[in-house]
């Protein structure tokens, strides 16, 4: 009896790459992961599996070799894609399609078990959780601007309308990192589309060739977007300037993003 449970048990634990969060971008399809290991001889029609969210909506549900569309949540009916030919080998990974800031921070779980081949409703595994992920859904940021004001001394970074909340850092002469003391970062939310759009100013210190970074990181793109004033040129005229700009996208480029 006790070697039969662990035998179960082993069957349908996921394997050990297991993934605890899925990140993606507004609009995009990413795959839910998941495997099942089944003995390679497991009839689809002794299967059973089920996917839910936080919230017990079901996003799919797969009975016996045949899909439950009526179990299925409104909020989820048509986003969701199965992999019919992956699930012989216990691949019950599903697909989210059109994800929206809706699905941000959703909690997914995916439910499997195996009836028993010689009796009705008698399973060979209950029903046990076999994987569970939280999907992170963000927008990119957009139009980085840095402007250095030469009067008041003050460099503004600025960038637009992206999910979730940038971590911003300002470099001065290209390594020393500022303190947060001496940022001044709001990021302001719309209230419709919870995107956000950021200001961040330093004072920068006197003398010649200040010149400053300001890098923005999305934490759930792992994407940095640098702008880099370099102001060694002789442009006192100018009260604002925003020359020498440059926008790099951390992943195009293997920017390293310095946390805190
Ligand atoms: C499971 O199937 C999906 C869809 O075909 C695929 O993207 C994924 O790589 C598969 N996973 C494994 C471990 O085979
Ligand atoms: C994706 O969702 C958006 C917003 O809900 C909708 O406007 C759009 O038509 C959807 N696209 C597809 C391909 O389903
Ligand atoms: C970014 O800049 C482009 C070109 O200047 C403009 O068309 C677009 O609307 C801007 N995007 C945002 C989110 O402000
Ligand atoms: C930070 O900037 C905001 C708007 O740019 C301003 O209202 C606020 O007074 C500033 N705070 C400090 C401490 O400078
Ligand atoms: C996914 O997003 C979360 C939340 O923003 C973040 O903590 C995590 O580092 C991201 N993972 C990757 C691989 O970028
Ligand atoms: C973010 O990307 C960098 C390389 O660009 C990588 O070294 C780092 O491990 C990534 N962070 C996460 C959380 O995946």
């Amino acid at each position: 009896m006790f070697i039969i449970s662990v035998a179960c048990f082993l069957l349908l634990v996921s394997d050990a790459t297991e993934v605890l969060y899925v990140n993606t971008t507004v609009g995009e399809s990413p795959v839910l992961p998941c495997i099942l290991m089944l003995p390679a001889t497991t009839d689809l029609k002794l299967l059973r599996f089920y996917w839910q969210d936080d919230r017990a909506y079901v996003l799919y549900s797969f009975n016996k070799g045949k899909e439950m569309h009526e179990h299925v949540h409104e909020l989820y009916r048509d986003r969701i894609a199965a992999f019919p030919q992956d699930i012989t080998e216990g691949n019950i990974s599903v697909k989210l399609e059109n994800t929206t800031l809706e699905d941000n921070q959703r909690v997914f779980q995916a439910f499997g078990a195996v009836f028993d081949s010689r009796g009705r409703n008698r399973f060979e595994f209950e029903f046990r959780q076999i994987c569970q992920m939280t999907l992170h859904v963000a927008v990119p940021y957009k139009n980085i601007s840095l402007n250095v004001n030469k009067e008041t001394m003050t460099a503004v970074c600025t960038t637009q309308r992206g999910f979730p909340k940038p971590l911003v850092k300002w470099r001065l002469h290209s390594q020393h990192l500022l303190d947060l003391q001496d940022v001044n970062t709001t990021a302001l939310q719309d209230p419709h589309d919870h995107l956000y759009t950021l200001t961040s100013t330093i004072v920068i210190p006197g003398g010649p060739d200040p010149s400053v970074t300001c890098l923005v990181h999305n934490p759930t793109l792992n994407v940095t977007l640098i702008a880099m004033l370099n102001n060694g040129e002789a442009e006192t005229s100018r009260p604002s300037l925003a020359g020498a700009l440059m926008v790099l996208d951390s992943q195009a480029n293997h920017t390293p993003f310095f946390p805190t």
